[in-house]
C-alpha cells in the first residue's frame, strides 16, 4: 500500500495482540495483585443505588487487573478539576455532569452543555410549546454529551451520525427497535475520524465497513499479496486463533469469515474500486499524452467499497444503488443548479425501503433529494435533507401554512 497505512486499523491490531495476548494474561494479573494488591472499593461503588453510586473506570496501571471505581458526585456538588501529576481523585461528577469552574467559587458538577444537550433542550421546549411533530425523535446523547451513533426515523431508516450529530456513512431500514442496538456505527466513526483528523492530501485507507456502519468481518491489507484476517464486526478487533490468508488465496471458508454474498474469491477490491483503478489508469495515460480534456469521471466509492449515491454519467449526475445501477430515473444535468445540491438521499431511502418491503415511500424530487414537505395519510409536514420531520404536521388541505411551503414559494423542489 502507498504512504498511508491503515492507521486506526493497525492501532487496534497492535493493541490487542501485544497487550492483551502477550502481556496481560490471567497469571500476570494474579501475580500483580499478589505483589501490589488492589485498593478496596468505595462504599458508593458497592451500593450503586440512585443516590449513592460510582463510575467504574479502567484501572490506571498496566493490564486493568484491579476493579477501579470513583464515587459519583451529584449535580451541584463541589468537585476538583484534574491536574496533571495530581493523585488520582476519589470522586468524579456522575453521568451527564461535568466539573465546571464557577467565578470566585469552587467548581461544581453541572449539567453538560453540548450540541446534543442543546438539541435535547430545544426538543423539550418544542414539545412543551406544541410545535413538535409526531415523528420527530428526541436526540440521544451519551455520557460525554456527544450524539449517540445511530439516529432513526420512524417508518423510514436509521443512519449513523458523528459525535456532532451530522450524518455519516451507514444506514439500515428501521423495522424494529432491536435494529438500533445493533447499529453501533464503530466502523463509520472510524472512517469519519480518519477523514477528519488525517492529512486530507493523502488517500486514507481505513478498515472496510459494512453498509450498516459495522466492520466488515473480513479485513485485508496491502494489495494482492497482502494479508486478510477476521475481525469482530462491532469492535474491529482481530479474532484470535483464526488463520490468516493472502488476498489471492481468498475463497469460500478461507478464512472462516469469508462471506460469498459480499466477498469475492481472490480479490478484496469491490466493483467500484476496480472501476476506480481502471479509470484512474486511463486518465493517467491520457494525461501522460498531454490530453487533459479526457472527459472521464472517477466513480465515488463508500467506506463499504460500494458505489456512493451520487455518480457522474456522461453529461448527467445520477442517483445509484450500492451496485452502481441508477435508481428509478433520478438525475440532473451536471450544468444545472439542481446538480449542485443533489444528494440522492431520498432516492437511496426509497431504494432501501423498497428492498425491505416497505410500501409507504417518501416523495423525491426528480434529482433525488427529499421534497421539502412529505405526505402521510391525511397529513403533510416539513422534512430536512435526510427526511427527518421538522415541526408539527398539518391536515393535507392546509399545506400552504407549512413554514417550508412558504420559504419554498410552493415548490417542494425549489433549487
Ligand atoms: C443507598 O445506599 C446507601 C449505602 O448502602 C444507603 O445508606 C442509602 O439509604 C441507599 N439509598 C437508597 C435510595 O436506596
Ligand atoms: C417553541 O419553542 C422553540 C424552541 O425554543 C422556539 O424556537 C419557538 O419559537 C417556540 N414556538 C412558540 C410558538 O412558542
Ligand atoms: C495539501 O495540499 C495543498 C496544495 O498542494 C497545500 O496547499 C496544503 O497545505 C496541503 N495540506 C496539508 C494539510 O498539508
Ligand atoms: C505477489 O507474490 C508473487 C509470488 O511471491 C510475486 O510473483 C508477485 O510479483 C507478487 N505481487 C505483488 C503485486 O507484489
Ligand atoms: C470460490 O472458491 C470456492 C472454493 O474454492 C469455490 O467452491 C467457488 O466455486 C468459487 N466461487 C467462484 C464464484 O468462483
Ligand atoms: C446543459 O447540458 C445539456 C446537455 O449537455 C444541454 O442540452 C443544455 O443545453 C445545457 N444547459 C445549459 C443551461 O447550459
Ligand atoms: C382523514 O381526515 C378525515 C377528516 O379530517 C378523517 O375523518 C379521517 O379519519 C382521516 N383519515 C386518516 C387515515 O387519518
Amino acid at each position: 500500500m502507498d504512504y498511508t497505512i491503515i492507521i486506526v486499523f493497525l492501532s487496534f491490531v497492535m493493541g490487542v495482540v501485544s497487550e492483551t495476548e502477550i502481556l496481560c494474561t490471567t497469571s500476570y494479573c494474579t501475580s500483580y495483585i499478589t505483589e501490589y494488591g488492589c485498593n478496596s472499593l468505595y462504599g458508593a461503588c458497592r451500593a450503586m443505588n440512585s443516590t449513592y453510586h460510582g463510575t467504574y473506570l479502567p484501572y490506571p496501571a498496566a493490564c486493568n487487573c484491579c476493579d477501579y471505581c470513583l464515587q459519583s458526585l451529584n449535580e451541584g456538588e463541589i468537585c476538583v478539576e484534574g491536574l496533571p501529576g495530581m493523585l488520582p481523585p476519589a470522586e468524579m461528577c456522575g453521568l451527564g455532569l461535568y466539573c465546571t469552574a464557577n467565578e470566585n467559587n469552587p467548581a461544581t458538577c453541572q449539567q453538560l452543555v453540548s450540541h446534543c444537550t442543546n438539541a435535547q433542550d430545544e426538543y423539550d421546549e418544542r414539545a412543551a410549546n406544541g410545535t413538535l411533530g409526531s415523528m420527530e425523535v428526541r436526540p440521544l446523547c451519551d455520557g460525554e454529551g456527544d450524539f449517540m451513533p445511530a439516529h432513526c426515523i420512524p417508518g423510514s431508516i436509521c443512519y449513523c451520525v458523528s459525535p456532532y450529530g451530522d450524518r455519516i456513512f451507514g444506514e439500515i431500514p428501521y423495522k424494529n427497535p432491536w435494529d438500533v442496538e445493533q447499529m453501533t456505527c464503530e466502523c463509520s466513526l472510524n472512517a469519519w475520524k480518519a477523514q477528519n483528523t488525517l492529512d486530507p492530501n493523502y488517500t486514507v485507507h481505513v478498515a472496510r465497513c459494512l453498509s450498516n456502519g459495522l466492520f466488515d468481518p473480513l479485513q485485508c491489507m496491502n494489495g494482492p499479496n497482502g494479508t486478510c484476517l477476521c475481525v469482530d464486526s462491532f469492535t474491529g478487533s482481530p479474532r484470535i486463533g483464526i488463520s490468516t490468508v493472502t488476498v489471492l488465496e481468498l475463497a469460500e471458508d478461507s478464512p472462516t469469515c469469508f462471506d460469498p454474498t459480499i466477498h469475492t474469491n481472490g480479490t478484496y477490491d469491490t466493483d467500484c474500486e476496480e472501476q476506480y483503478n481502471t479509470i484512474l489508469a486511463a486518465i493517467d495515460s491520457y494525461v501522460a499524452e498531454g490530453n487533459t480534456n479526457h472527459g472521464l469521471a472517477l466513480p465515488s466509492c463508500q467506506p463499504d467499497g460500494r458505489y456512493a449515491r451520487v455518480q457522474i454519467s456522461g453529461s448527467k449526475k445520477i442517483c445509484v444503488d450500492p451496485s452502481g445501477n441508477q435508481i428509478e430515473s433520478y438525475e440532473a444535468f451536471t450544468n444545472s443548479t439542481a446538480a449542485d445540491i443533489m444528494d440522492c438521499n431520498c432516492a437511496r431511502t426509497r431504494w432501501l425501503l423498497k428492498q425491505a418491503g416497505v410500501v409507504e415511500l417518501p416523495s423525491c424530487c426528480n434529482f433525488g433529494n427529499f421534497e421539502a414537505w412529505q405526505w402521510r395519510r391525511n397529513e403533510t409536514f416539513c422534512v430536512d435533507v435526510n427526511g427527518d420531520q421538522i415541526g408539527r404536521e398539518v391536515p393535507s388541505q392546509n399545506v400552504a401554512t407549512l413554514a417550508c411551503y412558504q420559504t419554498n414559494i410552493g415548490d417542494p423542489c425549489l433549487v
